[in-house]
């Protein structure tokens, strides 16, 4: 028997495949082998809403360590910018070596699959507040950090300076929302040549004496997973009426940066899988729009964003 399809799902149907194949010839980085997508239809007609409104609607929400800079470079692990100040000549052999337990009792923690985010949140007071403590106990000098950033290897993804480049020339917003330390991550970006007018950085930042030497951290404490109430504050006039927002991530405590957005329109959520691949996978498929498997570049944010701004 010749089953015949009405003609009138014909059309769309032909509709649809053009604009998949728009999608994918426009990004073929999304078809890149580290890219996982549970729904490619949403995440297309997110793109594709976004490309129509233009980059005067967007605003970009980023995480700063393991998603801006790189998780590992020829099988070495890159430093947070906890990591920064640990591995430098600023701080006493005894402070590292307790930094160094600490990141092995808390990292393990904060990546593990088997607890809630509600779990998690005291054991994440904890590192935070011990590390913090331990770093102001060893009188590091505000005028000391750059030469430290410098010495340290730090390295941002491939591909930073497009994307950094492109936002700026778009006069999109960026704002960087991260529970590392926002003194040391000024100096990364400023040393890499990015630190651009359109960029805000919502972090963990030193208090200094009349010396210049850090003597405190200034205001909320900001960890992995209270991102959200500092986002909710997240009204500044500098993104009025960007109701569209492409969030990049690469823990699970990222995903409500954007909560404090007002009127969301639409939000592409992307996600570096960086570490605990497998064990990870699901529930950051499940959360995460896109997500980016052990790739250290920002070939697809970038490639997205230059078919964003194309459209204007
Ligand atoms: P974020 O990337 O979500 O902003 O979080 C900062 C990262 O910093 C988080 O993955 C844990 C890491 N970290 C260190 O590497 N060393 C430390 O001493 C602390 C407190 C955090
Ligand atoms: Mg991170």
């Amino acid at each position: 028997m010749v089953f015949n399809v009405p003609w009138i799902f014909s059309p769309v149907r032909s509709v649809l495949t053009v604009f998949h194949q728009l999608i994918k010839c426009e990004i073929p980085e999304l078809n890149k082998a580290s890219v996982c997508v549970r729904d490619k239809g949403r995440v297309e007609t997110i793109i594709n809403n976004m490309r129509r409104a233009g980059p005067n609607a967007l605003q970009v929400i980023s995480d700063f360590d393991m998603t801006l800079t790189r998780f590992a470079h020829n099988g070495t692990r890159c430093p947070t910018t906890h990591n920064i100040l640990h591995s430098s000549a600023l701080i006493s052999d005894d402070c590292k070596a307790k930094m160094t337990d600490l990141l092995a009792h808390y990292y393990p923690i904060e990546i593990d699959n088997s607890m809630s985010v509600e779990e998690k949140v005291p054991h994440m007071v904890e590192w935070w507040t011990q590390a913090h403590d331990l770093l102001v106990q060893q009188r590091i000098r505000k005028d000391q950090l750059a030469q430290a950033v410098r010495d340290s290897g730090s390295m941002l993804r491939e591909g930073y300076k497009s994307f950094f480049d492109v936002l700026q020339q778009n006069s999109v917003p960026l704002l960087i929302f991260s529970a590392g330390i926002g003194d040391i991550l000024e100096e990364v970006i400023r040393e890499h040549g990015v630190f651009h007018p359109n960029v805000r950085i919502f972090s963990n930042y030193m208090d200094y004496d009349q010396h210049g030497v850090a003597c405190a951290f200034k205001g909320e404490l900001i960890h992995t997973f209270n991102k959200r109430e500092g986002a909710l504050q997240n009204t500044h006039q500098f993104v009025h009426d960007r109701t569209n927002v492409l969030l990049l991530g690469d823990s699970l405590g990222d995903l409500n940066m954007a909560d404090g957005v007002k009127d969301l329109h639409d939000i592409l959520r992307i996600g570096y899988l960086n570490d605990k691949v497998e064990e990870r996978r699901e529930a950051y498929v499940s959360s995460y729009d896109i997500v980016l498997e052990k790739d250290e570049t920002l070939d697809v944010p970038n490639a997205i964003l230059n078919y964003i701004t194309a459209g204007k």
